[in-house]
């Protein structure tokens, strides 16, 4: 088995777990992009049902290979000395990037559910 054949992708607009890219704004050279998994519909955000990180890569045009851009961690889900759920903090799974890409290419963003596995989205910049 490949991870590749792991990795799934849908329509954003009826999948929690798509990372959706979008470009926020240009800056000179440099990029800001958001990335959000649930930007249609909420994805649970619980001690036992989270999206752990996102990563993005960048792919520039004619490139032979991809390149890691960054990653967001999301580590908190509500966990306490308590119980699961009682806790005080959740992170949510969006983040954005700043970057200098020197040509146009594709981002790619790789979402982790512990549950429901891994999720990707790409679009051009
Ligand atoms: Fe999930």
């Amino acid at each position: 088995m490949s991870l590749s054949d792991s990795i799934k992708n849908a329509d954003f607009k009826a999948e929690k777990h798509v990372p959706v890219i979008e470009v926020i704004r240009k800056d000179g050279d440099y990029t800001i992009v958001g990335v959000k998994v649930g930007k249609e519909i909420p994805h649970p955000n619980t001690t036992e049902h989270f999206i752990a990180w996102i990563d993005l890569y960048y792919k520039g045009e004619g490139d032979k290979f991809i390149q890691h851009l960054g990653r967001a961690d999301f580590s908190a889900h509500g966990a306490s000395a308590e119980g699961a759920n009682q806790g005080d903090l959740y992170t949510e799974p969006s983040a954005s990037f700043r970057f200098k890409a020197l040509k146009p290419g594709k981002l790619t963003a790789v979402s982790y559910c512990n549950i429901h596995g891994l999720w990707e989205y790409e679009t051009d910049i």
